[in-house]
């Protein structure tokens, strides 16, 4: 008999016993009592042993844990070409988390997100509207290891690697989420519509409201974003301003 079989006799016992105490105690009042007979004291016992944790398992794991499961993931073939993993940073539970693409070289060799020209000016965005990751905010990527060649990243690495970053999210507990270019965007948001159309909106994502934009990188190559990307970022620090709608 496994370990398992036995708490399970040993609690399917103890649950007949007392039903019995139970019966009895019925009767003596004058109600009708249950027939033991009709339960299936063995399945109820089943029901209530605790569920075995499978190590591997994201769901239930603290953040610590899912960086260590990222740190050794070999589910997809970025795997095969990082130098490290960029699990993310910053504040917990944070006002607003970043979500981009993917790391790129400099990420890459530091394994911290958003650290290049592009993390740099994103740093600047966020200080225009007085947030910053060592403040309030929490930045990570739809893929931890670095597309070679900066290509996007392929739909299997994505569906790959995305469970870690919703296990993220839930433990982040982020007021508002900020998607940073097309791949972010359409990833989370599961839609093909590029940010162009998704933008100037609301959505949600397990309840939290979700701003997309232009990624940093693309509104350096084209400063004609600029506007555009100031607008949604009113908009994020205007949802956070409102009373209602957060912790300060
Ligand atoms: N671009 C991204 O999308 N993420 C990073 O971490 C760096 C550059």
């Amino acid at each position: 008999m496994t370990a398992d079989q036995a708490k399970v006799e040993a609690l399917a016992y103890a649950l007949k016993q007392f039903v019995d105490v139970c019966d009895e105690a019925e009767a003596l009042v004058g109600e009708k009592p249950l027939t033991p007979s009709e339960v299936d004291f063995q399945a109820l016992a089943r029901t209530m042993l605790p569920q075995t944790i499978d190590p591997q398992s994201i769901q239930g794991t603290g953040l610590k844990q899912l960086q260590h499961l990222v740190e050794n993931c070999s589910k997809c073939k970025l795997s095969g070409t990082r130098s490290h993993t960029v699990f993310g940073e910053g504040v917990i539970p944070a006002r607003l988390m970043v979500i981009g693409e993917g790391p790129g070289a400099e990420e890459d060799a530091t394994g911290r997100a958003f650290v290049g020209k592009a993390g740099k000016y994103l740093d600047s965005w966020l200080g225009a509207i007085s947030m910053s990751r060592e403040t309030n905010v929490y930045i990570a990527n739809i893929v931890k290891c670095r597309p070679p060649e900066n290509r996007n990243p392929e739909s299997d690495e994505i569906s790959a690697c995305i469970p870690y970053l919703k296990r993220q999210i839930q433990l982040v507990k982020p007021q508002i989420i900020l998607l940073v270019g097309s791949v972010a965007s359409q990833a989370l948001l599961e839609t093909t519509d590029g940010v162009g159309k998704l933008r100037g909106r609301f959505f949600r994502y397990e309840g939290i409201p979700v701003v997309a934009t232009y990624h940093p990188a693309g509104v350096l190559r084209n400063p004609e974003l600029k506007r555009p990307v100031w607008e949604d970022l009113k908009k994020v620090a205007a949802y956070l301003a409102t009373p209602l709608n957060g912790r300060s």
